[in-house]
């Protein structure tokens, strides 16, 4: 018999936290049983938890009432199978619940992958629902798992991202500002823009403590504090990116702008808690952007696969260079898991650390 031991938060506090254990239950045909080995955990996740009810994240690993389970992005080891095509030493790479195990139904198996067609997650995006059968992947390494982990959902996020801005001809822009510049995905957003010499200029906002860090990554043309955003040239037609969710942030910065506020794209809310729009904010030139909407619209665009190859072979050579600066922290256990919980969920993750972490 099995134990599941899950981490789970309070839906409408997130820094109430639980562990739980149940037993797994038996596996019905055409299931498995994967053990998640490691998994990530950036702000990324915490904005799964604040958007939860929103977006629907929850949906995905449904827990008791007032009680939800994180997604995270890691690996995980096949250790039951009822499933022919599915053997016991197979290795997912996908979208797991903060816990040790998850009971899945396999659906739509291919040779590289398979998508988890349990009822309840039939209405969520599919980016999320499938996984990568990583043996299976022609040149699968390994040695990068932990990058991976990590960087592969914020840089698939960014090379969107690019591919947006392109798509729209920067919006007319010929500076990008990027609030929360310290965050992986902007990192990755500012690899992808740096990389075509027909964009605009790149500004990082970001806190004084993170400056530093974010002058040395030397991918930002200029970078200020939230405090200088009086030094933003307002002269110059710009396009925000914005990652932080920041109402105060985003009023001061369009107001600043004024006419020049071309569009911001509403990305992430790294400040959560700060997350209310202040009078000067221009809601009618702004719009959310959810990565998986954009990969759908793609994948109709382009055919099967291609999106895969041109966002792989981008975060592959964007991961390697974040080798210079990214420290991944990688720690077992359930305290490794609420230390990691509780430190990036309160901000103190210094810029250049991501942790990964398992039961
Ligand atoms: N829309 C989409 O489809 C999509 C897809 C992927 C990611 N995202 C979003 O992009 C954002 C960045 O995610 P990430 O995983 O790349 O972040 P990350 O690397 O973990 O970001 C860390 C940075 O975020 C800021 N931060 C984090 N927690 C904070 C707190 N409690 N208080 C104040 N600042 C805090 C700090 O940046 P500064 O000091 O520079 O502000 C910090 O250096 C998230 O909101 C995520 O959900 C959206």
């Amino acid at each position: 018999m099995t134990t599941i031991s899950e981490f789970q938060v309070r839906k409408d506090t997130l820094s109430e936290t639980r562990f739980t254990e149940r037993t797994a239950p038996p596996l019905q045909d055409g299931d498995v049983l994967a053990k998640v080995d490691h998994f990530a955990f950036t702000a990324n996740n915490v904005t799964y938890g604040v958007v939860g009810e929103r977006i629907g994240y929850w949906k995905f690993f449904p827990a008791d009432d007032g009680w939800g389970v994180i997604p995270v992005w890691g690996f995980a080891d096949i250790v039951a199978s009822n499933h022919p095509d599915i053997k016991i030493g197979e290795r997912l790479y996908g979208y797991w619940p903060m816990a040790s195990h998850l009971v899945m139904t396999p659906g739509n198996v291919k040779d590289q992958r398979l998508s988890d067609a349990a009822p309840h997650r039939a209405e969520l995006p599919p980016v999320y629902n499938n996984y990568q059968r990583v043996n299976n992947e022609p040149g699968y390494d390994a040695a990068m798992d932990d990058d991976r982990m990590v960087l592969f959902p914020l840089y698939a996020t960014s090379f969107c991202l690019y591919d947006f801005l392109k798509d729209n001809d920067w919006f007319g822009a010929a500076q990008i500002i990027i609030p929360s510049a310290s965050s992986k995905t902007a990192i990755g957003t500012a690899y992808a823009i740096k990389g075509d010499e027909a964009s605009p200029l790149l500004v990082g906002l970001t806190s004084p403590r993170n400056k530093t860090a974010v002058e040395a990554l030397g991918l930002y043309d200029t970078v200020l504090t939230y405090d200088d955003i009086a030094d933003v040239d307002a002269n110059t037609p710009a396009v925000i990116v914005d990652m932080s969710g920041n109402g105060d942030v985003l009023s001061r910065l369009h107001k600043h702008l004024g006419e020049n506020m071309r569009y911001t794209s509403n990305v992430g809310v790294t400040h959560f808690d700060a997350n209310k729009m202040g009078p000067d904010f221009i809601s009618e030139r702004s719009a959310m952007f959810f990565a998986p909407s954009h990969i759908q619209k793609r994948a109709q665009d382009w055919g099967p696969g291609e999106f895969e190859k041109r966002a792989g072979a981008f975060w592959r050579e964007a991961a390697l260079k974040s080798r210079d600066w990214l420290k991944i922290q990688k720690e077992t256990g359930d305290d490794a898991v609420k230390h990691a919980y509780d430190e990036v969920l309160s901000g103190k993750t210094p810029a250049e650390k991501a942790w990964v972490v398992g039961f």
